[in-house]
C-alpha cells in the first residue's frame, strides 16, 4: 500500500465513533487510570482472561491494547452526553496463532444491563466491516459469562470450540463476515465531525 493510503487507513481505523448513547474514543495512554479502575471492579475481574493485580501490572495490558488502536481499532467508551466518566473499552485484538480478529469488550458494572455493550460492539463491528476485509471475527468468553454470551449471540456469534485458558475453560466464539453484516448493518454510522 502507498504510504499516504496507509496513513489514511490508519486514521480511519482510529476515528472517534458515536452511537445513540455512547462516544467511542480511540484508546490512548490518557485513559489508563480510568480503565484500570474498571478492570479492578471485582465483578469485571471475575470474567477477565488477564486480571491485573496492580496499576503497575496493568501497564503491559494497556500497552498491548494501545498497539491495536491503529491496526485493528480499540476504543475507550464514554457516555455520549459529554459525561467524562469512562465506562469501559471495546475493540479488536489478534487471536493467535492465526491472528484472527478478536472482539473484546468490558464495561463498568454501573453501566450493565442497559444494552450498552451490545450498542458499543455493534458500532465497533460496523466500523470494522468498513475498514477491514476481515472474513470473520472471533471472541473468547468464560462459559459462565452469560451477559457476554448474550451480547455475542445477539451479534451473530456462535461457539466454535472449547479452550482452556489460565487453567480454566473458555469458549471460542466465531462470526463470519456475512453474519456480522446482517446483524450490524443497521448500526448508526454517524461519526463526529
Ligand atoms: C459482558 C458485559 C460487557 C455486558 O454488558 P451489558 O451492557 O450489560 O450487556 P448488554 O446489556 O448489551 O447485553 C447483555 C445481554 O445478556 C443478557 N444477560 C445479562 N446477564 C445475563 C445472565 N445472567 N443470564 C443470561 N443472560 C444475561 C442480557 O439480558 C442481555 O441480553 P438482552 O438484550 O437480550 O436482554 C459486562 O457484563 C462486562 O463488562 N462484564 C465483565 C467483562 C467481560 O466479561 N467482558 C467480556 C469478555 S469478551
Amino acid at each position: 500500500m502507498a504510504p499516504a493510503r496507509a496513513v489514511d487507513r490508519a486514521n480511519r481505523i482510529r476515528e472517534t465513533l458515536v452511537t445513540p448513547r455512547l462516544r467511542l474514543e480511540p484508546l490512548s495512554e490518557s485513559h489508563g487510570d480510568a480503565l484500570y479502575a474498571v478492570y479492578s471492579e471485582p465483578a469485571v475481574g471475575r470474567f477477565l482472561m488477564t486480571r491485573p493485580s496492580s496499576r503497575e501490572d496493568f501497564r503491559p495490558i494497556l500497552h498491548r491494547a494501545l498497539l491495536f488502536t491503529a491496526s485493528h481499532g480499540m476504543w475507550a467508551v464514554f457516555p455520549r452526553s459529554g459525561d467524562p466518566r469512562l465506562l469501559g473499552r471495546v475493540g479488536f485484538f489478534a487471536y493467535s496463532p492465526a491472528a484472527r480478529p478478536e472482539l473484546a469488550f468490558l464495561l463498568s458494572p454501573s453501566a450493565w444491563g442497559r444494552g450498552l455493550a451490545t450498542e458499543a460492539c455493534r458500532r465497533a463491528l460496523a466500523h470494522a466491516l468498513v475498514c477491514h476485509s476481515w472474513t470473520e471475527v472471533v471472541a473468547i468468553v468464560r462459559p459462565a459469562n452469560s451477559a457476554a454470551i448474550g451480547v455475542l449471540r445477539k451479534l451473530g456469534f456462535a461457539v466454535e470450540s472449547r479452550l482452556v485458558l489460565a487453567g480454566q475453560p473458555a469458549d471460542l466464539y466465531q462470526a463470519p463476515r456475512t453474519a456480522l453484516a446482517e446483524r450490524v448493518g443497521d448500526a448508526p454510522r454517524e461519526d463526529l465531525a
